[in-house]
């Protein structure tokens, strides 16, 4: 079984993957977390020293590339991973089982307003201009993401009801 979290940042889709991963006895994977492994380099210093095309770049490598090569996992995606190099087409032409998480600006505001640092694309930005942005982009990747195989409102949810819910979609 492939299991594919997408969701914008903060959505919970690393907590919810290894949860999921554990449940199903499956090897979780985070895709940034591979990335600052192959690349030795934090997310962060990939975006200021040699841009975001190029992370995109290598974000669409590495994502074949763990599609390719293992048999079965639970693969937590970046918040943009399907809105660039075609790979929502990519992981639809797959065996891949992909789970949009779908959470609500508000829910999205609150959480990076506490953990923005490690996210270039927020980092710099103040609480107003942020609640902006976000309802802006995620407005713009809502198109990418609704091509999941399926979603699942999380506002409301406890980590392990998701999780659950998630088993019953991906059987
Ligand atoms: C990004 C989300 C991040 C990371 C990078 C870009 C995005 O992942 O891939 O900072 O474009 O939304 P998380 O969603 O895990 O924060």
């Amino acid at each position: 079984m492939k299991i594919v979290l997408i969701g914008y940042m903060a959505s919970g889709k690393s907590t919810i993957g290894k949860q999921l991963a554990k449940k199903l006895y499956l090897p979780f994977i985070d895709l940034d977390a591979y990335i600052v492994e192959k690349e030795k380099m934090e997310i962060s210093t990939i975006f200021k020293e040699k841009g975001e095309i190029y992370f995109r770049l290598i974000e669409h490598k590495y994502l074949k590339e763990i599609v390719a090569s293992e048999t079965k996992f639970v693969l937590s995606l970046g918040g943009g991973t399907p809105c660039y190099a075609d790979n929502m087409k990519f992981l639809n032409e797959t065996d891949v089982i992909s789970i949009y998480l779908k959470a609500s600006i508000g829910l999205i505001v609150e959480r990076l307003k506490k953990e923005k640092s490690k996210r270039p694309l927020v980092a710099n930005l103040n609480d107003e201009e942020m609640a902006e942005f976000i309802a802006k982009h995620l407005f713009e990747r809502s198109y990418f993401y609704a091509q999941a195989t399926h979603s699942i409102a999380i506002d409301t949810k406890k980590i392990n009801e998701i999780v659950a819910e998630i088993r019953i979609l991906a059987h």
